[in-house]
């Protein structure tokens, strides 16, 4: 059977449980190696084990990383040329989303969340990007969230303090990276783009959404039901196959249609 990745390489932070893993589930499933890119020993495990039961031992391999830290960031890209001989798609999906602390308008908190969600992806690129290049070309697909989208939130009485919206911000710039980068490395054969999915049913939103709170999520999108890990995965393999090769920049919104920016 002949997969749309077939015989592409691609690296996945944050691959250990939630979206990341479907997407290494999906893009093992349509003939890619996947390097699984994270920080927490226990998802890594968990996601490793996961992939190997569903068949794809031979094109998976784990790398701990930090998309935080810099060296950890270029060992992760070295780390999988070595494994699979090339590196041609890199899936920035980690963030701190499952912990995220969203009433936490500490300053240095702030600095924390950016450091993964936003200078996270951008280090991770700096890592990958000369790779693909030495290749002739390859992919970056960055994971926004709707939540970039949603400024409206309802009135929250007398004013206390500005607020960091540490999350939503970091996601806000997650899009601006996407196309800064897109415009740069265009012309070198990389295309860069961006999901931004609604609220999906994992494990950190099962944490971070209160579950009384979700059929009002789902009323506010068109579709009416709820999100699953398996329902982003298609977007990112679109971005990642031949069909995209002149797609570059663009956000991607996979949320039943809730945000529909544009
Ligand atoms: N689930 C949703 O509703 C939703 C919606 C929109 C966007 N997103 C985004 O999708 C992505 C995955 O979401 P999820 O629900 O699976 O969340 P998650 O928190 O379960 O997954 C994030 C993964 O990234 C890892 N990670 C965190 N910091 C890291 C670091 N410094 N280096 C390497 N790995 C690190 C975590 O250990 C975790 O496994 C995140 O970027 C999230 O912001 C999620």
């Amino acid at each position: 059977m002949t997969g749309r990745l077939d015989g592409r390489v691609a690296i996945i932070t944050g691959a250990g449980q939630g979206i990341g893993l479907a997407y290494a589930q999906r893009f093992c499933a349509e003939g890619a190696s996947v390097v699984v890119a994270e920080i927490d020993p226990d998802r890594a495990a968990a996601g490793m084990t996961a992939l190997r039961d569903a068949g794809h031992g031979d094109a998976v391999h784990l790398v701990q990383t930090d998309i935080a830290d810099e060296d950890s960031a270029q060992a992760c890209a070295a780390a999988t040329v070595e494994r699979f001989g090339a590196l041609d798609i890199l899936v920035n999906n980690a963030a701190i989303y499952h912990d995220i602390e969203n009433q936490n308008n500490d300053p240095g908190y702030l600095k924390q969340v950016f450091d993964v969600n936003l200078h996270g992806a951008w280090l991770m690129s700096r890592a990958c990007v000369p790779h693909m290049v030495e290749r002739g070309g390859g992919r970056v697909i960055n994971q926004s969230s709707s939540a970039a989208y949603l400024y409206q939130l309802p009135p929250m009485g007398e004013f206390r303090e500005v607020g960091a919206f540490s999350y939503s911000q970091t996601k806000w710039g997650v899009i601006g990276l996407t196309k800064f980068l897109a415009v740069q490395l265009g012309e070198h054969g990389v295309t860069v783009n961006c999901i931004a999915p609604g609220v999906t049913m994992t494990e950190a939103t099962r944490k971070q959404v209160p579950e009384e709170f979700m059929p009002f999520v789902t009323m506010m999108t068109a579709m009416k039901r709820e999100l699953q890990p398996e329902d982003i995965t298609g977007a990112a393999v679109f971005f990642a196959s031949d069909d995209a090769r002149m797609v570059t920049g663009q956000v991607l919104c996979v949320d039943g249609g809730m945000a529909m920016p544009g």
